[in-house]
């Protein structure tokens, strides 16, 4: 009988859990059959087909395999899709963030359209060739783990012109590899291991960047095989010391900057004799140029130098004549407020220029810093006299309502001063102690008040003047002990003598 209620019960409350549970399945199952995973437009003239950030592990079916770029970054491909043998058109291929590390697949032999092919952020640790040719124009295989690559692997990209090898563990190439990619332009090799600048065969390549590859060394013909380099960044490495006669006829930039040199001779750039640009940014240098350093680079343009610690010690006529020639026209310090002493102490900041000319021409100098200053000074000043005045000012025109000259008391023995000008006398007297006999015998107010009576004076005679005041004086003195509203009292004292 109890189970026969339970039971229904049960139902009637797991029910609307379970079909809640159903119905969110559903949902879901709805969505991914209804949002596509790849966005299919136009762009640019090209036929787009986009998959990325899917998380897919194999190509959909029934894609347009007539797509031009075909974007499938950021997905669970451990292998090239096996759809992707159905596209043929395909320009650009872009597969960087999956977990790749197969050899490219032998049917892009025939997709003659490829240009780039973005394989970057795999898991690559050789890179080798099958022997097929391919048409890439721009190959992209950063961030994997590549330590070792094929000969023969560019020997089958003869369209080749773009390679990123950056952020891979390469710690050498043979001198050979990139020979038979004719095309070759620009090749990124930065963060790897190298501790050697490699000495690629290479005529066609233009622009090749080594930064962060802990290269040490720079061998003296490391360039000598690529006879169209222009651009060389060697920058954040731990270059000591540029080879004597470091030679390239064609080299016209090269980044130094971040390396650990501290000097140049005459023959650091004497072979390369069209440099225009050179970084030496953040290095060791500490002795200041000379001119002849540079007397084989007619064309030098820019010259980076920020971060050096110069020493402007010995104050040769070098200073006047490398800051000349750095910064004057057709050679442009790209960073001329680098050029500044950082030893001795007394020119510590002074510019190459500044430092020498204070140091034999003292006289002529001229000091804006200085000048700037003692303007200042002179403001401040200034500033400070006419807010004095201006306090003065105030201060005179004040007392007359705020407090009541000592000369009050006698308007007030005249007899003829009004009631409130003896109160504003009576209130300051609590604040005195009472003097005693002898201290008032001194005190100086009621004999300033005396002399000060002009009015009692004119009117009575000059005899009756001396009299009162010395009565005064004493009357006032005992009136104040112990009274101290007796302030009124000099006033009769005085009616009375003058009664007298
Ligand atoms: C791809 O091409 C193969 C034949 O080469 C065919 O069997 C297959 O159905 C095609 N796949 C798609 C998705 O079109
Ligand atoms: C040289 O390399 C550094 C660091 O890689 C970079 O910041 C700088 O812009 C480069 N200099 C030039 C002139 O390109
Ligand atoms: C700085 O001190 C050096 C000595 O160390 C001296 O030869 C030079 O004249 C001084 N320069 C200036 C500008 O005072």
């Amino acid at each position: 009988m109890a189970s026969d209620v339970i039971l229904p019960a049960l139902l009637v409350w797991l029910l609307p859990t379970l079909v809640s549970a159903g119905v969110v399945r559903r949902q879901a199952e709805d969505l991914e059959e209804r949002s596509p995973p790849c966005l299919s437009y136009v762009m640019d003239g090209l036929l787009h087909l986009d998959c990325s950030n899917r998380g897919l592990k194999e190509l959909p079916d029934e894609l347009d395999t007539t797509a031009q770029v075909l974007l499938l970054s950021n997905n669970n491909f451990h292998t090239f899709p096996t759809q992707l043998q159905n596209f043929s058109r395909v320009v650009t291929l872009d597969l960087s963030g999956n977990h790749l590390s197969h050899p490219i697949p032998s049917y892009l032999e025939n997709w003659d359209k490829l240009q780039t092919l973005d394989l970057s952020n795999n898991l690559y640790d050789t890179w080798t060739t099958n022997g097929q040719k391919y048409s890439i124009k721009n190959l992209d295989l950063s961030k994997n783990k590549i330590n070792a690559v094929d000969d023969r692997a560019f020997t089958t990209m003869p369209n080749l012109r773009f390679l990123d090898l950056s952020e891979n563990r390469i710690n050498d190439l043979p001198p050979e590899v990139f020979s038979e990619a004719h095309k070759l332009d620009r090749l990124i090799l930065s963060r790897n291991y190298f501790s050697d600048v490699p000495s690629f065969q290479s005529p066609s390549l233009r622009s090749l960047h080594l930064s962060s590859c802990q290269i040490a060394n720079i061998n003296v013909d490391s360039l000598v095989g690529m006879g169209s380099l222009v651009e060389l960044d060697l920058s954040m490495n731990q270059v000591e010391a540029i080879p004597e006669n470091f030679a390239s006829y064609t080299l016209q930039e090269l980044n130094l900057s971040y390396n650990s040199i501290n000097a140049l001779t005459d023959n650091s750039f004497s072979s390369l004799p069209h440099l225009a640009v050179l970084d030496l940014r953040g290095n060791e240098f500490r002795d200041v140029w000379s001119t002849s350093h540079f007397a084989s680079n007619p064309f030098l343009r820019q010259v980076y130098v920020k971060g050096n610690r110069w020493s402007c010690e010995g104050f040769s006529v070098n200073l006047l004549l490398t800051y000349e020639f750095l910064t004057k026209e057709p050679t442009k310090i790209v960073d001329r407020e680098s050029l500044i002493c950082y030893t001795p102490s007394n020119v510590t900041q002074l510019s190459w220029q500044q430092a020498y000319i204070r140091t034999w021409h003292p006289v002529e100098t001229s000091t804006p810093p200085f000048t700037t200053i003692a303007l200042m000074v002179g403001v401040i000043i200034g500033i400070v006299i006419t807010s004095c005045v201006c306090r003065g000012l105030v201060s005179i025109t004040r007392p007359d309502q705020s407090r009541p000259p000592p000369d009050t008391t006698t308007l007030n023995l005249n007899g003829t001063a009004t009631q409130p000008r003896v109160e504003s006398v009576i209130l300051r007297v609590p604040l005195d102690p009472p003097p005693s006999y002898e201290d008032a015998l001194l005190m100086p107010r009621l004999n300033s008040s005396f002399h000060s009576l002009p009015d009692f004076v004119d009117e009575e005679e000059p005899r009756n003047y001396r009299r009162s005041r010395s009565i005064g004086d004493l009357t006032e003195t005992r009136s104040r002990i112990g009274d101290r509203r007796s302030m009124r009292r000099p006033v009769e004292i005085h009616a009375r003598i003058s009664i007298d």
